[in-house]
């Protein structure tokens, strides 16, 4: 496959070494000193664009590659206010977009054993639920993107829980609180914990580097490349 890569970062390096190990092709790199190439890529010349900026600019870019008629993974987080909006036009315009939080199979693992979790305890009313994420110094959005998507799985299946919060002034009964801490060089670690007065249960995924996340995001492209819609890590893998 022809890669665009949007965002040549940590992630868009890690992305590059993993699609060339996988035997594609990089197309094109696109950042913010060259911003204006964009327009020189199209479904003519591009088979899938692979989309990890910053929360400000991912809404244009995809926005650019919808029009552009190019299928897109977007790993960028903190945008999701413009998620409704963005779906919508994936629709109108017949276009491809795969999204996910957090791109790893191992989160993806996770958030399925963390939704099945919860649903064990809905009736368990003794134990109360907080979760943390810890993330690198230079990440910008909190609490991570991967949290929010923890957070709701555990929403979804936990009636006494009916909303997240990091704002522990505020904080009441029925939030589900979530503890962000920025500490150099972690890639991201999340807990869900469950706490009773006679014992705790906790489940943790710990990203040791970022390959899991750009191997997913390759994968996910190698799923869209030929597919038209909206998808998410739970198609490309299955589950
Ligand atoms: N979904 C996942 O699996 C996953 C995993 C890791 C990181 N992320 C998210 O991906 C995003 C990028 O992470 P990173 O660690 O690579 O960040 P980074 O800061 O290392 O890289 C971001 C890159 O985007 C570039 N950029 C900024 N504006 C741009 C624009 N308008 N057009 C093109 N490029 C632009 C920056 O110059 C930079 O090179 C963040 O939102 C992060 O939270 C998602």
């Amino acid at each position: 496959m022809k890669i665009l890569l949007i965002g040549y970062g940590k992630m868009g390096k890690a992305i590059e070494g993993i699609a060339i190990k996988r035997g594609h092709t990089i197309a094109g790199i696109i950042d913010v000193q060259n911003f204006a190439d964009f327009d020189k890529f199209s479904n003519s010349n591009v088979d899938v664009a692979i989309e990890f900026t910053t929360p400000n600019s991912a809404y244009i870019n995809i926005l650019k590659g919808l029009q552009s008629n190019i299928p897109l993974v977007v790993g960028t987080t903190g945008w999701l206010d413009k998620m409704p909006e963005i779906q919508k036009m994936v629709a109108d315009t017949d276009g491809t977009l795969c999204y996910s939080s957090n791109y790893s199979v191992g989160v993806n693992i996770f958030w399925a054993v963390n939704e099945k979790l919860a649903q064990l305890m809905q009736p368990q009313s003794d134990y109360d639920v907080t979760m943390d994420e810890i993330h690198h110094v230079y990440k910008k959005d909190a609490p991570s993107g991967t949290a929010i998507t923890t957070a709701e799985g555990v929403i979804k299946h936990l009636n006494r829980k009916k909303k997240w919060s990091i704002d522990i002034e505020s904080i009441t009964q029925s939030d589900l609180f979530i503890a962000h801490k920025r500490i150099h060089n972690v890639p991201g670690t999340h807990t869900v914990r469950y706490t009773s007065p006679i014992d705790s249960i906790e489940l943790t995924h710990t990203a040791f580097n970022r390959e899991g996340f750009a191997t997913g995001a390759v994968l996910a492209a190698e799923f869209i490349a030929t597919k038209k819609g909206f998808f998410t890590m739970k198609d490309v893998l299955s589950l």
